[in-house]
C-alpha cells in the first residue's frame, strides 16, 4: 500500500494498493501535457481572481507559483511520482510546496474532467500547427524536385504496368495535392480542438460565477457552449487522428514507391547516403529504411485511430475512465507524423533520378493510346481506334518490333487513317506535348501548376491564407 493518500481519498479508509496504483495512473504518459495543464491552470487562476470567487492576491500566488512549476517543467527540473496518479495532482501538489495552502483553492469550480478535455484540446492545437509547418516544408521540397525535373521523362502506371509517359514533375505535384488536401485536415482539426472545456466542471457546471469565455479568451479559444458535451467530447482529438491517419496513407505511398524506385529492378531512383542504411552481413546494401519506416508507422497511425474510435463508442455521455486511454494514441501518431516528416523533405531533396532509365521505360507501348488518340481526332468512334491499335501492338509483338519501328504499311493496315500519323507523336516527348487537357502532363500545364503551387505556399507563409489561431 502506498504512503501517500490520493487527493480524493477523503471518503476512503486505505489507502491504494499497489497494482490499482499502477492501472489507475496516467503519470508515466500524460507528464507530457505538464505545459499545457499549467497554462491553463493559469487562466483558471486569473478569472477566479477576476470573478471575486478568490481574492485579488490569492489569484496573483496561484499565478505566481504556477508560472515557478513552469519554468520546472521548462527546464526538465520537475519530477514526479506514481502516488501523483496523474500531471493534475502533480502539479497541485508541486503548486502546495511552493506557494502553501492557498493551492487548495485552485481546484474551485473546476474538475479534472473538464481540465483533462482543455490539456488535450491545447496539446491537440499545437500538434496540429507543429504537423502544419512540418507538411508546408514537405509541400516546398515536393515543388522544388519537381522544378528540377520539369524535363524528366517516365512511365505513369496503372496496375503497376506502364501506361503512359508523363513528366517527373507532374508526379511530384501529384503528391503535393494530396499533402494540400492532408494541410486542410488539419486545419479542420486545430479548428475542432479550439475550444476550451473550463468551467464545465465535473459534468453540469459549477455554482462559483465562473467566466468560461474570459478563460478560453485568455488561451485563445472558443469557449464551450453545453457543459456535459465539453466533458464528453474527444470528437477534436479522432479528427486529429483521422488526419494523422490519412496523412500517413500519403507518406505510406511515397514510402513504397520510393522502394520500388530505390530497387535494381526498376533502378529510377538513387537515395543520398545520409538517408539510407547498409546491412549488417551484406557489404553491398543500401537500403531505404525511412522510406520503409513511413510505409510501416502508418498502419500504427491507421490503429491508433481505430483504437480511440473503439474506446468512444460504448462511452455513455459524462466521464468515463476508458478516456484515460485517449492519450496514448494520439502521442504516438502526432511523434510518428512529426519524425516522418522531419525526415521527407531533405530526403526528397537529395535523391537523385536516373533520367534516361526512367525516359527508356516510357517509350514502346506506352504510346499505343497516341494512335488511338489520333484516330479519334480523325472521327474514327474511339472503341474502334482502340480495337485497331490494340491489333497493331499484337501484331509488334508477333514482328517482334516496338511501336516506334513499326513500318508504314503496318499502321495503314491497322487502320488507313493511321497513314498520315505524325511520327513525332510516337515519342515519350511528343506524346507529353500532345496532352491538352487542364492540369494534365503536357510541359505547358505542368508549369501552371509549379506556378500555382508556389503561390499557394507563398501566400499561407505570409499569413494571408488560414492564420495560426493564438497559442499563447
Ligand atoms: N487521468 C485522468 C484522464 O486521463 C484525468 C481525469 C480524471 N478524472 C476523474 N474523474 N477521475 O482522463
Amino acid at each position: 500500500m502506498s504512503e501517500n493518500k490520493p487527493l480524493w481519498g477523503g471518503r476512503f479508509g486505505a489507502s491504494p494498493a499497489e497494482a490499482f496504483e499502477r492501472i489507475n495512473a496516467s503519470i508515466p504518459f500524460d507528464i507530457r501535457l505538464a505545459p499545457h495543464d499549467i497554462r491553463g491552470s493559469i487562466a483558471h487562476a486569473r478569472m477566479l481572481g477576476q470573478t471575486g470567487v478568490v481574492s485579488e492576491k490569492e489569484s496573483e500566488e496561484l499565478i505566481r507559483g504556477l508560472e515557478a512549476v513552469l519554468s520546472e517543467v521548462e527546464a526538465g527540473e520537475f519530477s514526479w511520482t506514481i502516488s501523483d496518479e496523474d500531471v493534475h495532482t502533480a502539479v497541485e501538489r508541486r503548486l502546495r510546496e511552493i506557494v502553501g495552502e492557498v493551492a487548495a483553492k485552485l481546484h474551485t469550480g473546476r474538475s479534472r474532467n473538464d481540465q483533462v478535455a482543455l490539456d488535450l484540446h491545447l496539446f491537440a492545437r499545437e500538434a496540429a500547427n507543429e504537423i502544419i509547418s512540418a507538411i508546408l516544408e514537405a509541400m516546398h521540397a515536393l515543388v522544388e524536385v519537381a522544378e528540377r525535373n520539369r524535363e524528366t521523362i517516365l512511365p505513369g502506371y496503372t496496375h503497376l504496368q506502364r501506361a503512359q509517359p508523363i513528366l517527373l514533375a507532374h508526379h511530384f505535384l501529384a503528391h503535393f495535392e494530396a499533402l494540400r488536401r492532408d494541410l486542410a485536415r488539419f486545419e479542420a482539426a486545430r479548428e475542432a480542438a479550439n475550444v476550451s472545456p473550463l468551467g464545465a466542471a465535473a459534468l453540469g457546471g459549477t455554482p462559483h460565477p465562473v467566466d468560461t469565455g474570459m478563460t478560453a479568451e485568455s488561451l485563445g479559444m472558443e469557449a464551450f457552449r453545453n457543459s456535459l458535451d465539453a466533458v464528453s467530447d474527444r470528437d477534436f482529438a479522432l479528427d486529429l487522428l483521422h488526419a494523422c491517419s490519412v496523412l500517413g496513407v500519403h507518406l505510406s505511398r511515397m514510402g513504397e514507391e520510393s522502394v520500388l524506385w530505390t530497387s535494381g529492378e526498376f533502378a529510377f531512383a538513387t537515395l543520398d547516403d545520409e538517408y539510407s542504411s547498409g546491412s549488417s552481413i551484406m557489404p553491398q546494401k543500401k537500403n531505404p529504411d525511412a522510406y520503409e519506416l513511413m510505409r510501416g508507422k502508418s498502419g500504427r497511425l491507421i490503429g491508433n485511430s481505430n483504437s480511440l474510435l473503439i474506446t468512444m463508442k460504448g462511452l455513455p455521455p459524462g466521464y468515463s475512465k476508458d478516456l484515460q486511454e485517449d492519450k496514448e494514441p494520439i502521442f504516438d501518431s502526432v511523434d510518428a507524423v512529426l519524425a516522418m516528416l522531419a525526415v521527407l523533405p531533405e530526403m526528397l531533396r537529395t535523391a537523385s533520378f536516373d533520367g534516361e532509365r526512367m525516359k527508356s521505360a516510357a517509350g514502346g507501348f506506352a504510346l499505343a493510346t497516341e494512335l488511338a488518340d489520333f484516330l479519334a481526332m480523325r472521327g474514327v468512334p474511339f472503341r474502334e481506334a482502340h480495337h485497331a491499335v490494340g491489333s497493331l501492338v499484337k501484331r509488334c509483338e508477333e514482328l517482334g518490333a516496338s511501336l516506334e519501328e513499326i513500318p508504314d504499311e503496318e499502321l495503314r493496315s491497322a487502320h488507313p487513317a493511321l497513314a498520315d500519323f505524325p511520327k513525332e507523336l510516337l515519342t515519350p516527348e511528343g506524346s507529353i506535348r500532345n496532352k491538352k487537357s487542364a492540369g494534365s502532363t503536357s510541359p505547358e500545364s505542368v508549369e501552371r501548376q509549379i506556378k500555382e503551387a508556389k503561390r499557394f505556399l507563398e501566400e499561407r507563409e505570409s499569413g494571408k491564407a488560414n492564420p495560426t489561431p493564438d497559442s499563447r
